[in-house]
């Protein structure tokens, strides 16, 4: 059985104690799409759309926080096509998500570097950010050209630089500056990170915030991760002792 257990399929999700941050890593689009003879990118086409659905699945059953790991900083390393096909898919999704905002009452994130990003994409992420900011339902986080260690790396930059400005001693840095100087400053923890697509790590996603997350692995490439399959990663949350270190 290991750590993709099959669960029942009669089990319902207890709306009333739903994570409040649930974060994916989006795997499994490139071997969903070499399954079907196609080519990686329409795996990627197909993810995207899967997001939207998944989003607003968790949308509608009250979800306040969603993470997606969409592109990382190593993701550059693959081929132009498949990167520029990523980028293509990730400008429709802002643009589309910048006409849904205020039906949606949808908040939008970009985290990650803006270094290396085109100026179109880098005026679609700041639109969204601008046109969604007094929204009030659900924030999505979108990790873009994002990795966890770059982002720890700036945040001790920043808490060097205000030290040495004078405006913190070294022995008032608390862990709480260190949440405050990362893309998640305002933000809780996620309660659930969800990985499918059969890797069992975490590919530097959220290594500060996810100390206490619940893990859950699937099996499924994220073209076929349907809110079923939502669904059971939510009922097995519901079933977890979060103890948080304690006993
Ligand atoms: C991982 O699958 C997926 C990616 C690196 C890219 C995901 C990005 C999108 C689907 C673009 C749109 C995103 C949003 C949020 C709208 P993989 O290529 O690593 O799959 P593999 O492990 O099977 O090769």
């Amino acid at each position: 059985m290991g750590i993709f257990r099959k669960k029942r399929t009669d089990e319902k999700v207890d709306l009333t104690a739903l994570p409040e941050h649930i974060a994916i890593i989006l795997d499994g689009n490139g071997r969903w799409a070499k399954r079907r003879g196609l080519p990686r990118t329409a795996g990627h086409a197909v993810g995207s759309e899967n997001f939207r659905k998944i989003a607003t699945y968790c949308n509608d059953i009250g979800v306040k926080y969603l993470t997606v790991y969409a592109f990382s900083t190593e993701n550059w390393k693959r081929p132009d096509e498949e990167v520029s096909t990523i980028m293509s898919l990730l400008e429709k999704y802002i643009i589309e998500a910048i006409e849904e905002v205020t039906k949606k009452n949808l908040r939008l994130r970009f985290w990650g570097s803006r270094e290396g990003l085109s100026e179109k994409i880098l005026k679609l992420m700041s639109d969204a950010e601008k046109k969604s900011d007094e929204m009030t339902g659900m924030q999505v986080n979108v990790c873009l050209n994002y990795g966890a260690r770059d982002e720890i790396k700036n945040a001790l930059r920043g808490i060097v630089k205000d030290v040495e400005a004078g405006k913190l001693s070294c022995e008032e840095i608390s862990e709480k500056t260190i949440s405050s100087k990362l893309y998640s400053a305002d933000t809780p923890d996620p309660d659930l990170l969800i990985r499918p697509g059969g890797e069992t790590r975490l590919s530097n996603f959220l290594l500060w915030q996810a100390a206490y997350s619940e893990l859950y692995f699937s099996d499924k490439f994220w073209p076929e991760f349907d809110e079923r399959e939502l669904d059971r990663a939510i009922i097995e949350f519901q079933k977890r002792n979060r103890r948080f270190g304690g006993v």
